[in-house]
């Protein structure tokens, strides 16, 4: 299986990057993000608790998120691969998808580090939230999303330069141009 986490600050392209990878490779994309929209959108328990911390940029607490995981990866048992979309953000995260994957016989393939600056990324989604609906996309909770991406998930790119599947990409440029270095990053590693 080919699996790939799609990792970078918010705004950096992974939704956009995830959508081109699941056209060109026939992926499956799980964005915990968009499930927790979903769930929201729903009403459920969990879309009322998850609701509290999206709307102030933090995160969502780890059990919540690995058991909503477990869920949805189930669903995905067939998939030639899937891509993992904002998911894992902390290190519990991570050691538990690397379980998860091992006990169906899988591992992580490759890890894809989106750097955008600054700038570009307020810039991009303040752009996307005059149109987008998101609660998040406002200039308050968009300083407090970078700032929980600094402290809380950035330092996770250790934990997969330590297991060897660390790939870093520069986020700038064009969706084609970046599109083109991931699929170079993906022949070397296949
Ligand atoms: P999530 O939905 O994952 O949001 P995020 O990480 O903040 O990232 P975004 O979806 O905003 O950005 P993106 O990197 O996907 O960029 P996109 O392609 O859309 O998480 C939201 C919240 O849910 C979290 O804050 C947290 O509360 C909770 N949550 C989710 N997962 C969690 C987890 N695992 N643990 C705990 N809590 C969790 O691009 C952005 C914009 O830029 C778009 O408008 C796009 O068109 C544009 N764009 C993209 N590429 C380019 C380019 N090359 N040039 C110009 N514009 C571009
Ligand atoms: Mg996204």
């Amino acid at each position: 299986m080919l699996n790939i986490v799609i990792f970078g600050a918010p705004g950096s392209g992974k939704g956009t990057q995830s959508e081109r990878l699941i056209k060109e490779f026939g992926l499956d994309h799980i964005s915990t993000g968009d499930v927790l929209r979903k769930e929201i959108k729903e009403g459920s328990e969990l879309g009322r608790v998850a609701s509290e911390y999206i709307n102030k940029g933090q995160l969502v607490p780890d059990e919540l998120i690995v058991d909503m995981l477990a869920k949805v990866l189930d669903e995905k048992e067939n998939a030639k691969g899937v891509i993992f979309d904002g998911f894992p953000r902390t290190i519990p995260q991570a050691v538990a998808l690397k379980k998860m994957l091992n006990e169906r016989g899988t591992d992580v393939s490759v890890m894809l580090n989106l750097h955008v600056e600054e700038d570009e990324l307020i810039h991009r989604l303040l752009e996307r939230g005059k149109v987008s609906g998101r609660s998040d996309d406002n200039l308050e909770t968009i300083k407090s999303r970078l700032e929980v991406y600094h402290k809380q998930t950035a330092p996770l790119a250790d934990f997969y330069i330590q297991e060897g599947k660390h790939v870093s990409i520069v986020g700038n440029g064009t969706i084609d141009d970046i599109f083109d270095k991931i699929k170079k990053a993906l022949e070397d590693i296949k």
